[in-house]
């Protein structure tokens, strides 16, 4: 069995975040989104994966290489335009060939691993595996409509869903799904439509079945979205410290702390990763909150928060929590006259104040 990752798109919803890197490289607990999918791919025994990329930039494979420190072997397939997740099938059957594989959204995160698919995939002889998870806005989503134990229609994103499930981004196929995206038509907003490949199955006759996902998974498409998923993989977290903490300081909970990071006269109360070289100093860090690399936390308090790589808070007299910083944001306290708010903020960014 091969797999298939999907790390194209454009990723509007998670704008600014996006202007300045692909989504899929944002991290989550101070780790790559998309790191998360090869490895599920990884455990679960797969060793040849495909990367669906955008042809106008070669941020992600420069970023993954070739694959040696997953155990696996990569390769990268170009998308000239963010044409659908049918369309993404369709440029990999070269690729995929003969082959069974698993089709993996690189912006899905899921406990739990892939390998209970897969064998319901094989026990079951199935053409097409899907996974299906309770959620309370399937509008954002594939949702099926399941009559007795058999699913008979799938709708993208539907005004009026006929269930409250959701077809989570990892599917398992046999050759078939390549008929499949090979006779659908663009929808309405001109993409192939995975959800239209499936009905293709369903009306020709073939075999679709599926697995609840019991645990937790999530679509990291809209920034609220980013923090919980955070959140969820914080709390499964192994505490580790390769860091400092001096003898001010209180550390409690799953903690990790990455090489170099320090932590001075500072309570840091977990499930939190501190990464490398960060130092945060007098202030006060909170539970589910990942702080990336290189950053500067000085007489500030976070709570259930990310912030990426190079952020500095210095004297921010508000606690900052909910919040998303990019790479290299500073919160700083006015200096000199007049002593106003001040904001130099990119494009599509969203402040909330009190
Ligand atoms: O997350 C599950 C949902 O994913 C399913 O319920 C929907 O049926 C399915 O269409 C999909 O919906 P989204 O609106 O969430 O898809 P999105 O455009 O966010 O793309 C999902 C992933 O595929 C993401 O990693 C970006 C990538 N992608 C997307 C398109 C349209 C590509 O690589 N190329 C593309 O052409």
């Amino acid at each position: 069995m091969k797999a298939l990752i999907t790390s194209g798109g454009r990723g509007t919803r998670l704008r600014p975040l996006t202007h300045t890197q692909n989504k899929h490289l944002i991290p989550i607990a101070n780790k790559p989104i998309i790191h998360y999918a090869i490895e599920y791919c990884a455990e679960a025994g797969i060793k040849e994966i495909g990367i669906v990329y955008n042809a106008d930039s070669t941020a992600i494979p420069d970023a993954l290489g070739d694959g040696a420190q997953f155990g696996v072997k990569l390769t990268f397939i170009p998308q000239e335009a963010p044409l659908g997740l049918a369309h993404v099938v369709k440029i990999s059957q070269d690729f995929i060939g003969d082959d069974s594989f698993v089709f993996y959204l690189g912006d899905n995160m899921v406990v739990g691993g892939l390998k209970r698919f897969i064998d319901e995939f094989e026990k079951n002889q199935s053409n097409c595996h899907l996974t299906l998870a309770r959620v309370k806005d399937p509008q954002r989503f594939g949702v099926p409509e399941i009559v007795g134990q058999r699913i008979v229609r799938i709708e993208e994103k539907p005004q009026k869903p006929k269930s409250d499930y959701a077809v989570a981004g990892i599917y398992i196929y046999d050759s078939s799904i390549f008929e499949a995206v090979n006779n659908i038509k663009p929808s309405a907003r001109g993409e192939l439509e995975i959800s239209d490949a499936h009905q293709y199955l369903l009306d020709h006759g073939y075999k679709i079945t599926y697995s609840e996902i019991t645990g937790w998974w999530k679509d990291t498409g809209k920034p609220y979205d980013l923090l919980e998923a955070n959140r969820l993989v914080l709390d499964n977290l192994q505490e580790k410290n390769e860091g400092q903490v001096d003898e001010n300081s209180l550390v409690t909970g799953k903690v990790v702390l990455e090489k170099g990071a320090k932590i001075i006269n500072s309570i840091v109360r977990g499930p939190a990763i501190i990464g490398k070289n960060t130092v945060i100093d007098n202030s006060y860090i909170g539970p589910f909150t990942s702080i990336y690399d290189n950053c500067l936390i000085q007489n500030s308090e976070v709570e259930f928060s990310i912030l990426l790589e190079r952020c500095k808070l210095i004297d921010v007299t508000i606690r900052v929590e909910h919040s998303l910083l990019g790479n290299e944001v500073e919160i700083v306290k006015t200096q000199g006259r007049p002593a106003t708010n001040r904001f130099l903020i990119g494009d599509q960014s969203r402040i909330e104040l009190l």
